[in-house]
């Protein structure tokens, strides 16, 4: 059985914290809304527990968790930060945390290798959401936290969505509203460059916090290039992995010439415009057309519509999810990467 607890802003965050932090003392797993998607948290530190979100996600045990913390002592307790990156990354935590960035550290012997795959590093992150960090408060540790979904399936942005995906599997889930960014941190990993100005950040995940916000402290280098499928096994696990995938196919169109429907199929288009600005919207007889951006949002309302549009797409009668390839700027290489892989794992019927 799952029960679903409300928390919002205006009510006792204190109290949901409280009740939260004594499932988690308990050895088991809460769901629970982050700035990003929504998370299945346990304590970090404890391997028994961390065992329960591989199991409740079905997740393998080759792709490590994200470590979330609420201060700068519980950073010392699960990362050992080498002195030559010290000042980057004091300049990284002032301008970014809480928030959206997860970094890729040295681990300390506290973490159980099952967190880090046996990896000698962590990736940690300080989340911003009101609900994550009340947790934290009340719990008094670190919480590993992956995205609260059954492995290689949609994010969850909504607690109707972890309902879904892990219903009658983990014992409580808080529902703390919609996700405000709507897609996964950005993990970087710092590389230290003797007597250059800057370090180079290695991007292993595209988020919210864009290369063009990290600029001017790091030079930002995109993941695979220049890497074999080997390096990035070793250097971002889990990335390799077929990602947030629909159960219907998923096809992502950059050139409008390379689409032509076949008769009688019905498709579905998720497009960031819609109207003129769509070159997709005359392709095809389209059985529904999402539009990610229908506002003057554009980029960030379409990342925070996206997961939510994909998985109602995937429950609709349709043959196959076009979805419309959208700018690579911004959040846009974020939308772009979760697209590609949505449809590399797309239309199977099971994990
Ligand atoms: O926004 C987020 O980051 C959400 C919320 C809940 O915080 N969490 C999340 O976790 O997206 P998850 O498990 O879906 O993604 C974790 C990914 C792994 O698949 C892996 O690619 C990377 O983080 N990762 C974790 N530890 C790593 C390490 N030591 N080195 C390199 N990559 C690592
Ligand atoms: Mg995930």
């Amino acid at each position: 059985h799952t029960e679903t607890i409300y928390a919002d802003s205006t009510g006792d965050l204190r109290a949901v914290g409280e009740k939260a932090a004594d499932v988690l003392r308990s050895g088991q797993p809460v769901a629970l809304p982050a700035e990003t998607v929504y998370g299945l948290a346990a304590d970090a530190l404890n391997p028994e527990a961390v065992a329960r979100v591989f199991e409740a996600k079905g997740r393998p045990a080759h792709d490590p968790l994200i470590v979330h913390i609420a201060n700068r002592d519980q950073l010392r307790q699960v990362a050992d930060v080498p002195e030559e990156i010290e000042d980057v990354l004091k300049q990284l935590r002032q301008e970014f945390w809480p928030g959206a960035l997860t970094i890729v550290l040295p681990k300390t012997d506290a973490v159980p290798d099952s967190v880090t795959s046996g990896l000698p590093t962590v990736a940690v992150r300080m989340p911003a959401d009101p609900v994550f960090r009340a947790v934290l408060k009340a719990f008094g540790g670190p919480l590993a936290a992956p995205s609260a979904n059954r492995f290689g399936r949609i994010s969850p942005t909504s607690a109707a969505a972890v309902e879904e995906e892990l219903g009658g599997r983990i014992p409580l889930i808080i529902d703390g509203g919609a996700s405000k960014e709507g897609v996964e941190s950005t993990i970087i990993k710092i590389e230290h460059v003797p007597n250059a100005t800057k370090p180079n950040f290695h991007i292993l995940r595209p988020g919210p916090v864009t290369i063009e916000m990290l600029k001017p402290i790091g030079r930002c280098k995109l993941p695979g290039k220049n890497r074999s499928a080997e390096q990035i096994k070793v250097e971002a696990p889990g990335q390799l992995d077929a990602h947030y995938a629909p159960r219907t196919p998923l096809r992502l169109i950059e050139d409008p010439a390379d689409f032509t429907p076949e008769e009688g199929k019905r498709y579905a288009l998720l497009t960031l415009d819609g109207g003129k600005k769509s070159k997709m919207m005359d392709a095809a007889d389209w059985e529904v057309i999402e539009i990610l951006s229908p506002g003057a949002g554009k980029l960030p309302e379409a990342a925070v519509r996206f997961y939510h549009l994909l998985r109602k797409l995937d429950g609709m009668d349709v043959d196959e999810i076009i979805a419309e390839a959208v700018p690579t700027h911004g959040l846009g290489i974020a939308l772009m990467d979760r697209m590609r892989r949505a449809a590399v794992g797309s239309g199977s019927a099971e994990g």
